[in-house]
């Protein structure tokens, strides 16, 4: 189901205490322009977990399914990951901040 990007803007506010998706900066957590596509856990100059590093090794790429995983509940998707975040417990949220991500990494 597509999101609304523009609603989605409202969620990554949630995001934002460590993310930036307007640029190629590094905060607390990686930053997340261009994350369509991305192998995880392999922006440049960012410390991620063994885990996340694990992942990307093992192939996973951050796409519509994936993100959705991950946003929904990431410490269940990957064990050990560093992210400090419950997850999106809304669907909408999740469709919605997914679109968000899909118009910065165009
Ligand atoms: C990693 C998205 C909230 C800190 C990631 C990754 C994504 C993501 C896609 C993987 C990036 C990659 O592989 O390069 C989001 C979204 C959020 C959110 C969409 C809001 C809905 C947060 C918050 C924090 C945070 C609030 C800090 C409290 C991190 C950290 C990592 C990370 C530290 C690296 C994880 C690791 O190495 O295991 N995030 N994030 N994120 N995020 Fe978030």
């Amino acid at each position: 189901q597509e999101g609304d990007a523009e609603a989605g803007a409202t969620v990554f506010k949630k995001c934002a205490a460590c993310h930036v998706v307007d640029k190629d900066q590094n905060r607390v957590g990686p930053s997340l322009q261009h994350i369509i596509g991305r192998t995880a856990g392999t922006h440049a100059n960012f410390r991620y977990s063994p885990a996340m590093v694990k992942a990307g090794e093992e192939g996973l790429v951050w796409d519509d399914a994936t993100l959705h995983e991950y946003l929904r509940d990431p410490k269940a998707m990957i064990k050990g990951t560093k992210m400090v975040f419950p997850g999106l417990k809304e669907e909408e949220d999740v469709n919605n901040v997914i679109a968000y991500l899909k118009q910065h990494s165009e």
